[in-house]
C-alpha cells in the first residue's frame, strides 16, 4: 500500500520482507529459492490482525513474485494449512492455482502421538503460480 514502507533482507536465493506502517511492523513474508526444481517457496505470510483487509498481504505477495521473476525462477509454490478463507482468497487473487490437497494427520517434519492422531486431521493445500516454462 502507498503508506506502507517495506524493508528488504536478502541473499541471492532467499529474501525476507517486513511491511512497516507508522514505525510498526504489520506484516511479514519470506521467499526461499530452491535450486533443484528452480522454484521459489513463499513462506511465513502473516499480517497483524489489526491491519488486515488493507492489501498488505497482497503487496507482500507481489514482492515474492517480483523476486522470483527478477531471479529467473520458473514458478512460485507454497503450502498452507489455513482453515480460514482469507489465505486461500489471497493466493487466488495473486494468481496462484491450487494444485493439490493432502488430508493428513501430520505435517512434513512433524510427528504426532497416536492420541493426537485421533483428534487432529490436517488439510495441507498446495498452490503454484507458473511464471514461465523450464
Ligand atoms: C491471510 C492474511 C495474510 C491476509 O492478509 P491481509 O493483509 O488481510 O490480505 P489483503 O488485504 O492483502 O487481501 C488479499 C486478498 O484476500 C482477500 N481476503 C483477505 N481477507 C479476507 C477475508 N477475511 N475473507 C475473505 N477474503 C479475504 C481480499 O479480498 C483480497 O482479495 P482481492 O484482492 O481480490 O480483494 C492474514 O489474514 C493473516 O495473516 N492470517 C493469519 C495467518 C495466515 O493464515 N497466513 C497464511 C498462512 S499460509
Amino acid at each position: 500500500t502507498a503508506d506502507t514502507e517495506q524493508h528488504t533482507l536478502f541473499t541471492s536465493s532467499s529474501c525476507f520482507w517486513v511491511a512497516v506502517l507508522q514505525g510498526q511492523v504489520v506484516g511479514i513474508v519470506a521467499a526461499q529459492g530452491r535450486e533443484d526444481d528452480n522454484t521459489v517457496e513463499l513462506r511465513r505470510m502473516s499480517v497483524d490482525s489489526h491491519f488486515r483487509g488493507k492489501g498488505i498481504a497482497k503487496a507482500l505477495g507481489r514482492r515474492v513474485l517480483e523476486f522470483a521473476m527478477l531471479n529467473n525462477y520458473s514458478a512460485v509454490v507454497l503450502g498452507t494449512t489455513a482453515v480460514k478463507m482469507a489465505a486461500h482468497k489471497l493466493y487466488e487473487s495473486l494468481g496462484f492455482r491450487r494444485v493439490g490437497d493432502t488430508e493428513d494427520y501430520t505435517l512434513p517434519g512433524m510427528t504426532r502421538s497416536l492420541l493426537e492422531r485421533l483428534f487432529f486431521q490436517i488439510r495441507y493445500s498446495r498452490y503454484r503460480l507458473q511464471l514461465h516454462e523450464e
